[in-house]
Parts: structure tokens; C-alpha cells; sequence
């Protein structure tokens, strides 16, 4: 794989090393059809596209869902981050927030970021509880579980993309934060859940990802 994780200047879940570590996962496993739960600011899209690209030319599909701004469930708290657009870096958050004035997990930002890869992308604005029940995308074969962190959220997607995948043997199902449980409690709760009552098995990788081989 020549691929190496970017930022892109942006912001991205996949901080220092992690971005790589997924990638390598990713790459093992050479799908073609990439569904991503939590798009966030399209970092981790934009790095899935070039890696997929590389596999596959360009006969790919990348799916990605997220609320971009509207409002979550009752039992979902919005990070800060999220609101108020908060970067560490001061010149980012000049150059963001007020030279551009851009809010890079909007709809908008990230349709233009991903611009290069729009033959091959379907970006969907909305809870992932109620757009994975209208979801026409088959052939799903690897699905990064990145969205909202709550148990009821988690378990009702988990259980949703089960759905459309369980007939595709050997997708792959990767949840971020699993062992994050000291104050993201919701996740490994609702993975155990879902692994138990579907008989499935579950890798913990780096003590961060759950993966499960459908
Ligand atoms: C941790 S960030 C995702 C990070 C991204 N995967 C990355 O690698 O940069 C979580 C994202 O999930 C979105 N989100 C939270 N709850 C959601 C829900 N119920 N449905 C869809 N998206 C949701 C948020 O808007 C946020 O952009």
C-alpha cells in the first residue's frame, strides 16, 4: 500500500498514528463498497477514496452518513468540538472560522472536499438510526461504525447494517471506541450486545477498534 494517512489541514477522529493503523486494516481487506457511519470533517473519506482507488481503479463506492449540523437524539451529547468549531491550533481557527468561515462538518465542506472522488461518493445528511432503514446501497463489503457514541445509537445501527450485510459473508464491520470505555461507555455495550445475540466473533485491535467478520 502507498497510501499514507492525511489531514488534509482539517480535522479528523483519527489523531497521530491512528489514521495509519486504520488504513492498514482497511487494506487488508480490499473492499470495494466502503459505508462510513460519522464523516465528521471527510478526512478519514478522503484517505478511504485514495486507498480504495488505489485497489480498485476506479470502480469503487463510497457511502458516508451524517447529521452535518442537525440536531441528534435525546440521549446524544454534541461535543463541544462539534458546536463551536473549536480547533488547537489558533491559525486553523483563523483561517477557519474567520477568513473562510467555513464549518468543515458541514454538507457543503465536505462535498467539496471529497469534489476529486464525486463519481464515486453518496453522502447522506441525517440520523444514521433512520437513513440505514432506507439505504438502497448493496454490496456493502466494510463498514466504519463512527457515528453517534450512545448505546441506543450504536445498537440500533449495528443492528441495521447487520441487515444489509449479513448476506455478503466476510464484510467486515469496524466500530471506533470500543475500548474507550472509561468515559465512552455506550459502545462496548452495545458491540458485546450485538456479538453475543448474533453469535458473531470480535477482535479488539489496539485496544481502540472492534472488528467483526460477518
Ligand atoms: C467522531 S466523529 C467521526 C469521525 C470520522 N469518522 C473521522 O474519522 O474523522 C462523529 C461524527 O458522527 C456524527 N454523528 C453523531 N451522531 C450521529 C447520528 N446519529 N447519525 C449520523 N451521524 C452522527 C457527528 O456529526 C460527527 O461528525
Amino acid at each position: 500500500m502507498k497510501i499514507t494517512y492525511k489531514t488534509y489541514w482539517r480535522k479528523t477522529g483519527l489523531k497521530k498514528d491512528w489514521g495509519q493503523v486504520f488504513l492498514n486494516i482497511v487494506n487488508e481487506h480490499k473492499p470495494k463498497v466502503f459505508l462510513e457511519v460519522g464523516v465528521f470533517c471527510g478526512v478519514t473519506a478522503r484517505n478511504v477514496c485514495e486507498l480504495l482507488r488505489e485497489i480498485n481503479k476506479n470502480e469503487f463506492k463510497y457511502v458516508g452518513i451524517d447529521l452535518f449540523g442537525q440536531k441528534s437524539s435525546e440521549d446524544e451529547v454534541v461535543p463541544d468540538y462539534l458546536k463551536k468549531q473549536k480547533f488547537s491550533n489558533p491559525l486553523k481557527n483563523f483561517f477557519y472560522n474567520f477568513i473562510l468561515r467555513e464549518n468543515l462538518n458541514s454538507y457543503e465542506s465536505v462535498k467539496k472536499f471529497l469534489k476529486k472522488f464525486s463519481k464515486n461518493i453518496t453522502l447522506i445528511e441525517g440520523n444514521s438510526n433512520i437513513v440505514l432503514k432506507n439505504l438502497e446501497i448493496n454490496n456493502i463489503d466494510f463498514v466504519f461504525l463512527d457515528g453517534g457514541h450512545s448505546f441506543k445509537t450504536v445498537y440500533e445501527d449495528l443492528n441495521l447494517i447487520y441487515k444489509k450485510i449479513c448476506n455478503k459473508k466476510g464484510s467486515v464491520l469496524l466500530c471506533d471506541d470500543y475500548d474507550d470505555s472509561s468515559y465512552i461507555t455506550g459502545v462496548k455495550k452495545a458491540v458485546d450486545k450485538f456479538v453475543n445475540e448474533k453469535n458473531l466473533k470480535l477482535e479488539v485491535i489496539r485496544s481502540r477498534f472492534a472488528k467483526i467478520i460477518i
